[in-house]
């Protein structure tokens, strides 16, 4: 489960679009939502990023759509599920979208770490469409046998396994966390059993995508955020390796039918990380605050503005940090 996945380079549409653009793409989601950094208007740094991420998306040579967007046509204005991106409909590579131009809004409006641009693109098909709903998320790092994690388990049994597997005991293990009153029984457990739980205010992609990396301490991630923020936080585990487990929760009968509208059938079904994003996909991020995954949007004296950008292709496992000046316009 760990090692990069296979796919078949004789029909991968995304050998037809280029990597590095994406980057181009959640630049300026990043730098438009970054004028509104503490400002303490949600609203308006959601909207400036989608406006600037619809943009820069025509840019691009693709026929692309948008499978995980802003929500349904009839509640967003623009990147909404279904529509068209791309600057070459009709002619371009087929590529499925799944965006989040500002994941963290709050984190902005308040200038808190972690918030991102963000975006992943696979082959048509590839990455689920997850109703917007919450998932119940489990993830680990790189370098666990296949199946460590396992949401049917309990907490416990999972912190306990994954302990075991990297030789140290239970109490060793970092646990990051959404800080959320419903999380409050998961807290309680950990730290039980001496776990060390990270809680962060907002931002699961990045509380996700943390486990990869060493220098985080974060070894696992545990509890339930936005089920498009799962897949999102997938494509980026299917690229550097990490294992992921969501499952969707409904709370009421228009969640249900939202799931049935997108053809899931089997509402308590566990998804792996493969089952969310299949095939070769590609994982862009740029940092819109500062956080553990990216350093955020800066303006220096001298008229520049500098973005830090990651970009990741599972096939060839790739990882590109870019950092980018920019004239402030
Ligand atoms: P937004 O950018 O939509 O505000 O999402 C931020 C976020 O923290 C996600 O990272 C997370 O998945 C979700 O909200 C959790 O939802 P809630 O705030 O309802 O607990």
């Amino acid at each position: 489960m760990n090692s990069r996945p296979e796919t078949d380079p004789a029909d991968n549409p995304l050998d037809r679009v280029l990597v590095l653009e994406m980057v181009r793409v959640t630049e300026a989601a990043a730098v438009a939502a970054s004028k509104l950094i503490g400002r303490g208007d949600e609203k308006a740094a959601d909207a400036a990023a989608v406006e600037a991420m619809r943009k820069a998306f025509d840019t691009l040579y693709m026929d692309g759509t948008v499978v995980i967007g802003e929500g349904e046509r009839d509640e967003a204005p623009m990147l909404f599920i279904g529509e068209k991106v791309g600057g070459a409909p009709g002619r371009g590579p087929k590529i499925d979208i799944a965006l989040d131009p500002l994941e963290g809004t709050t984190i902005t409006a308040k200038a808190g770490p972690n918030s991102l641009a963000v975006l992943a693109a696979a082959a048509e098909g590839c990455l689920l469409n997850a109703p917007d709903v919450y998932m119940d998320k489990l993830a680990v790092g790189p370098g666990y046998p296949a199946g460590i994690i396992d949401l049917a388990k309990t907490p416990t049994e999972n912190v306990t396994a994954v302990a075991e597997a990297k030789g140290v005991k239970p109490s060793d293990i970092i646990v990051c966390v959404l800080d959320r009153p419903r999380h409050s029984e998961l807290i309680a457990e950990l730290r039980s059993i001496g776990c060390g739980v990270v809680l962060i205010g907002d931002g699961d992609v990045a509380g996700v995508i943390a486990v990869t990396d060493e220098d985080t301490t974060i070894d696992m991630y545990m509890g339930q955020g936005g089920a498009p923020e799962g897949v999102l936080a997938a494509a980026a585990l299917r690229c550097v390796g990490g294992q992921f487990n969501g499952r969707l929760v409904f709370r009421n009968d228009d969640e249900k039918a939202r799931a049935a509208k997108w053809g899931i059938e089997d509402l308590d079904r566990i998804y792996t990380r493969d089952d969310l994003v299949k095939g070769d996909c590609i994982f862009a991020a740029t940092g819109v605050t500062s956080g553990s995954l990216l350093e955020g949007v800066k303006y220096r004296r001298n008229g520049t503005m500098t973005t830090e950008s990651v970009v990741m292709r599972a096939s060839s496992g790739t990882v590109r940090w870019i950092k980018g000046e920019h004239k402030v316009g």
